[in-house]
């Protein structure tokens, strides 16, 4: 029920008719027994910096919730950024703080680590393609080097987010196999399609499922549709799918718990 005290958390994006994380977020502040509700806001890229400089005004204010395409843009309107977001400059999360301030910090890549955990999957050991190198990829890249993949290989469309995102890792990470590559998922244990490729009829498969072999675990990020074009694929393929709704139900638990 919305009180006069209930603390508001938007989720910005552009669109915003695709996104899933309001359900999922107000069911977790539901079964907490918190007093906080999100509700999406279609934001474009043109109104993202006043619609910022207005909620900060907001004192019932709890964050904000970030999604495509304001990941980058949104951090360098924080004050600070924390964790995997401060190495990235991408955040998906800002806390407003008592006095106003704004706190950036990214959970997609813990998000996405703790949903493989959740369906039995250890991250850690595993060769690993990941395609993409937007803001998600790079938070996944972040996490599944911190849980200790043996081996990480990125693919993008543009080859040089890749190689950026790759060089910065291997500084931070030096015990793990990291380069950018090509986004072929023979011979890998994890294949993940980080891209947003699926969410729109008609899109590419990210990479070539007939070069799949059946040891390798699929992964998505898109969560809309349920079973993209890939996991289809994959499946028949005979390969073991995981659907991107994984990383959503288990980052909501750490979005809300850096909110509460
Ligand atoms: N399940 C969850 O909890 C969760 C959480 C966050 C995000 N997501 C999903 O993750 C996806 C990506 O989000 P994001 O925030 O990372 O977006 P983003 O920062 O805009 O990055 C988009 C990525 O997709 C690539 N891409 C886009 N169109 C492409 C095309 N036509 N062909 C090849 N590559 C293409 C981009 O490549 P370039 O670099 O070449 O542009 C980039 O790597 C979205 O579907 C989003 O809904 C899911």
């Amino acid at each position: 029920m919305i009180t006069g005290t209930t603390r508001f958390t938007p989720l910005l994006a552009h669109p915003s008719r695709h996104v899933r994380t309001p359900g999922v977020f107000n069911a977790e502040c539901a079964a907490r027994g918190l007093d906080m509700v999100m509700v999406p806001l279609d934001v474009t890229p043109a109104g993202l910096a006043a619609t910022v400089a207005a909620l900060r005004g907001v004192a019932n204010l709890a964050g904000m919730v970030v999604t495509i395409p304001h990941k980058g843009a949104v951090a360098a309107l924080c004050d600070r950024l924390t964790g995997a977001a401060e190495m990235l400059g991408v955040c998906n999360i800002i806390r407003r703080e008592p006095d106003g301030s704004l706190t950036g910090a990214m959970f997609d890549g813990e998000g996405f680590v703790a949903g493989l955990r959740q369906e039995g999957y250890e991250p850690s050991g595993k060769s690993v393609l990941l395609v993409g190198a937007g803001g998600a990829a790079a938070g996944l890249a972040h996490a599944l080097a911190a849980a200790g993949v043996a081996r990480l290989t990125i693919a993008n469309r543009s080859p040089d987010k890749a190689e950026a995102l790759a060089s910065d890792l291997r500084a931070v990470f030096p015990g793990v196999n990291i380069g950018a590559g090509p986004a072929d998922p023979a011979g890998y244990d994890l294949a993940i399609n980080g891209t947003s490729l699926g969410m729109h009829e008609g899109d590419a498969l990210p990479f070539d499922a007939a070069r799949l072999l059946p040891g390798t675990l699929v992964a998505e990020v898109v969560m809309q549709p349920d079973v993209t074009p890939l996991l289809t694929a994959a499946a028949a393929r005979g390969c073991r799918v995981h659907k991107g709704v994984h990383m959503i139900t288990a980052q909501v638990r750490l979005l809300v718990d850096f909110l509460a």
